[in-house]
């Protein structure tokens, strides 16, 4: 962590990590998040899940292997597993921790549901056991997740999917719609600066884990769509010209100087169906909200 800390914020321009947002205090602040009246995002996609799951699971069928991609909030996956009943679940997640404990409440609602956890980096393509051979396989990747990939890193992870699911398996995956920008700005950035709380928390889990010495009020939150990226991207803006010590080395920040954080891509419908194609897969079907703010693609491996 010391390393990769210290590279990214020695580069030009700074740039921390996501995946440091997420100790104990960052997983409950983005709980949060998915609650705030700003935050469109979770509530249309479970809208669309509540209004369409019939139609989702007749689409897969039987016979079934749920591969589900970061096995975070368990709220969708059970709706999920409810109406597709499928034969064997893959949860998979870089942390074991949270594969054992998923597992563990899933089997106590799921007695007869064969699970198979597999610990990995989902970015990469992943092995499923050689038991779920003969089940159509179905990959599970909600939240728009997809858009904290860079549109080349999110063709590269749908391609590890296709090989994963194969000819004639899919995905079923939530995509964030482009729209007007005060939208998704907002989205970024809430009246009760809860995304805030959780952009600021990263430094304070630098400080915790790395021996550094971050003042939080030195830095200010930011959330800014970039149009010719297509995507939200949060920064920390340092509040005065600083140093701060990091794991025993010296950091300058220029006032006013950003450090970027996150990235969140927004997609038309015809620029991610592109996307898709890129990768072997087909869009099979689609559901949307009224607005057209966020889609569930059901995409098949051709
Ligand atoms: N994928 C979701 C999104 O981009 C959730 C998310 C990831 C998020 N990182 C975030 C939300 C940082 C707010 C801030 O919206």
């Amino acid at each position: 962590m010391a390393e990769e800390v210290l590279q990214g914020l020695g580069s030009e321009p700074k740039f921390i990590s996501p995946k440091y947002f997420y100790d104990a205090r960052g997983s409950a602040l983005f709980e949060e998040i998915t609650e705030l009246d700003e935050y469109y995002l979770t509530r249309t996609e479970m809208g669309l899940f509540d209004t369409y799951l019939d139609d989702m699971a007749g689409s897969l069928g039987e016979g079934v292997c749920l591969i589900e991609y970061g096995s975070g909030n368990s709220r969708k996956i059970r709706k999920l597993l409810e109406a597709v009943s499928p034969e064997a679940y893959v949860p998979v997640d870089i942390s074991n921790e949270h594969l054992q404990e998923n597992a563990r409440e899933l089997h106590a609602d799921f007695p007869a549901l064969h699970v198979y956890p597999v610990c990995a980096d989902f970015s990469l393509p992943v092995t499923v056991p050689p038991e779920v051979d003969e089940l159509t396989r179905v990959g599970f990747f909600p939240g728009s997740s997809i858009g904290n990939f860079t549109p080349l890193e999110a063709r590269r992870f749908l391609t590890g999917v296709r090989e994963t699911v194969g000819s004639g398996g899919a995905l079923l995956i939530g995509v964030d719609r482009k729209k007007v920008v005060s939208v998704l700005e907002d989205a970024y950035n809430d009246a009760l600066g809860v995304t805030a709380a959780f952009n600021l928390n990263v430094l304070a889990h630098i400080n915790s884990r790395l021996q550094a010495d971050f003042e939080l009020d030195g830095f200010r939150h930011l959330a800014r769509y970039n149009a010719e990226e297509g995507c939200i991207q949060m920064f920390l803006e340092s509040q005065r010209d600083q140093d701060v010590n990091v794991a025993g080395v010296t950091m300058h920040f220029a006032a006013n100087e950003r450090v970027h954080t996150e990235n969140s891509y927004k997609y038309d419908r015809a620029e991610f169906v592109e996307l898709a194609a890129g990768a072997g897969f087909t869009a099979e079907a689609e559901w949307t909200d009224e607005q057209e703010w966020f889609s569930i693609f059901l995409l098949r491996g051709n």
